[in-house]
């Protein structure tokens, strides 16, 4: 269940568009960042905010992969395989956190520290390889400056 807040601030998202659907994107960004990911129930309670049916507010949920379905650690790493990246060995990064973290894309470390996932391009093909932990990029990556990174988050 989302709280006042959060129901407040979807309203005011809806209210910059002239229609309402428009503000679906950033409000299900929003519920996530208050429940952690989305839920079934969250689902169904934007579809009924936007007079949407919850498998419209589904289709939308999974069609991008910064909107997660399934619980998530604490970091959230996504890693672009895209051409650019793939071209400036995304595979040795990939290879290198697959092995590092013991988890394959899709997947949580046990100790719900961190996700990692595959996606496609991250806007940022003139710094290939990338990656980006929350909201954080990270570009021109190769396995030492992955360790950096990590050791740095703590
Ligand atoms: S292909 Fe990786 S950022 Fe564009």
């Amino acid at each position: 269940m989302l709280s006042e807040e959060a129901n407040q601030q979807i309203q005011a998202l809806m209210s910059k568009y002239p229609q309402k659907r428009s503000a679906l994107i950033p409000s299900l960004l929003l519920a996530q960042k208050e429940a952690g990911y989305l839920t079934n129930e969250i689902v169904c309670e934007i579809a009924r905010i936007f007079d949407l049916t919850p498998n419209e507010v589904y289709e939308v949920a999974t069609f991008y992969t910064m909107l997660y379905k399934k619980p998530v650690g604490k970091y959230v790493i996504q890693v672009c395989t895209n051409i650019s990246c793939m071209l400036c060995n995304a595979e040795k990064i990939v290879e290198h956190l697959t092995a590092k973290l013991g988890i394959g894309f899709g997947e949580t470390t046990p100790d719900g520290k961190y996700t990692l996932l595959e996606v496609e391009c991250l806007g940022s093909c003139g710094t290939s390889p990338v990656m980006q932990i929350n909201d954080a990029y990270y570009e021109e990556l190769t396995p030492e400056k992955v360790d950096q990174i990590l050791d740095g988050l703590g």
